[in-house]
């Protein structure tokens, strides 16, 4: 098999690359370890900033988007005995947020991928990444019992962050950023009306979120030890916790349901540097992981693609290496950003089991400095819109 860019992963990642690929006349084939079936039951990330809503929308992408999801201006932070506060992403910058599933947007790619006909090859394994280095990679793979070769011009490690495509990059080359946090969430889904705004609880009890995926979708989490199972954690159990960390007035507007999804995460923030080795370019998970707290990870995925589509069209239509030389640092200021934004909030709402009364204290004055300060509020909603994605022209930027 032979194709122009050769997409290992079909998550959000991958199938946004090759929907924008095939708008720039690129050829792409899919191959996914996954049955679609199984890609499409993982319940995951569901706040879109502005940027990757506007994106969905010029791609013809955005209509059950804009019927079924929920617009909101910003995010509420309660804080254990204090008045709530809003940091308006709206009033500050003009921008809003769309509540719609990471599942669905999945959902959305993939039909728009059968209507045109895209190559997605799904259930194959043993996938290898073979000369990256030079201008002739490939990719060998097994899909029923058949060994196979798809023969590309470049490599695309959209397969997450267990996936294969980091790993092919020499440990010389690669530098790993990581921090792991010592705790987990445990989230549900359940078939009740959402608050109005996501709301972030810091508590003494822990960290707890409530969030939405519709106006009929709800989404809460609560911050748990990372040993928590779930088997402990029964829908009641889980409803007392969860109003427990919130204000009175707000636990008792929360409605609850049976859950239909229940999951623990635990929560890391991890970056691979460069984004780029040869001929094979990493985007979304692959390349970095940010913790739950702020929803960016499916938005960098989305940003990440973004810059790698426009640089392999330009490339393909000029011949110019400009912007594909350009993508790692790029992309890395980007997710950076974002990267540093989900672990300051991290920081700012959940207990950690070892802080000191030092730590405590600073944590209260933080959230007390945000409440209080106009332009700590306004640094805080340009940070969480997340930034503008960059013109062509700052890939003159030095790369990293
Ligand atoms: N070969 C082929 N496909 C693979 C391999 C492999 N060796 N390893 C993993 N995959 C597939 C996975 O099955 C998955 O479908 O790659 C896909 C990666 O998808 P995601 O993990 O969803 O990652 P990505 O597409 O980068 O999506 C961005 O943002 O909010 C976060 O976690 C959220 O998944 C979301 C991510
Ligand atoms: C979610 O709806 O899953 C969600 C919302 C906001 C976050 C994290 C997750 O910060």
């Amino acid at each position: 098999m032979k194709t122009q860019v050769a997409i290992v992963g079909g998550g959000p990642a991958g199938m946004l690359l090759s929907e924008m690929l095939h708008r720039a006349g690129v050829a792409s084939v899919v191959l996914e370890r996954s049955s679609e079936a199984h890609v499409l039951s993982r319940i995951r990330a569901g706040v879109l900033e502005q940027g990757t809503v506007d994106l969905l929308r010029s791609l013809g992408l955005g209509e059950r988007m804009d019927r079924e999801g929920h617009p909101h201006d910003g995010m509420q932070i309660v804080w254990a005995g204090r008045e709530n506060f809003m940091i308006d992403v709206h009033a500050h910058l003009g921008k809003r947020f769309m509540a719609y599933g990471q599942t669905q947007i999945q959902e959305d790619l993939m039909a728009a991928a059968r209507e045109r006909g895209q190559v997605v090859l799904n259930e194959v394994d043993s996938v290898r990444l073979e000369d990256i280095e030079s201008e002739h990679p490939h990719v060998l793979f097994r899909r029923d019992g058949e060994e196979l070769r798809l023969d590309c011009d470049f490599i695309a490690g959209c397969d997450g962050f267990h996936g294969v495509s980091r790993k092919a990059i020499p440990p010389t080359v690669l530098r790993e950023f990581e921090k792991v946090y010592p705790f987990g969430w445990l989230g549900i889904l359940s078939r009740t009306p959402p608050l109005a705004d996501i709301v972030y609880a810091n508590n003494p009890r822990g960290f707890a979120l409530a969030s939405m995926r519709s106006p009929t979708l709800s989404r809460y989490y609560i911050q748990v030890p990372l040993e928590t199972r779930v088997e402990d954690w029964p829908d009641d159990r889980f409803w007392d916790e969860l109003k427990a960390r919130f204000p009175a007035d707000m636990a008792a507007s929360i409605v609850t349901g049976p859950s239909i999804e229940k999951s623990i995460a635990p929560l890391r923030s991890y970056v691979a540097e460069p984004m780029r080795h040869g001929r094979l370019f990493l985007a979304g998970d692959a390349a970095h992981i940010v913790p739950p707290t702020g929803a960016k990870g499916l938005n960098l995925a989305v940003s990440d693609v973004f810059y790698l589509s426009r640089a392999l069209a330009d490339f393909y239509a000029t011949g110019s290496t400009r912007l594909i030389d350009g993508y790692s640092a790029m992309a890395l200021r980007r997710v950076w950003s974002s990267v540093r934004t989900s672990w300051y909030l991290t920081n700012l709402l959940h207990r950690f089991p070892d802080m000191s009364d030092f730590d405590q204290r600073a944590q209260e004055y933080e959230l007390h400095y945000l409440q209080t300060s106009h332009h700590a509020q306004a640094a805080l909603a340009e940070q969480y819109a997340g930034l503008p994605f960059e013109p062509p022209e700052a890939a003159a930027v030095p790369p990293r």
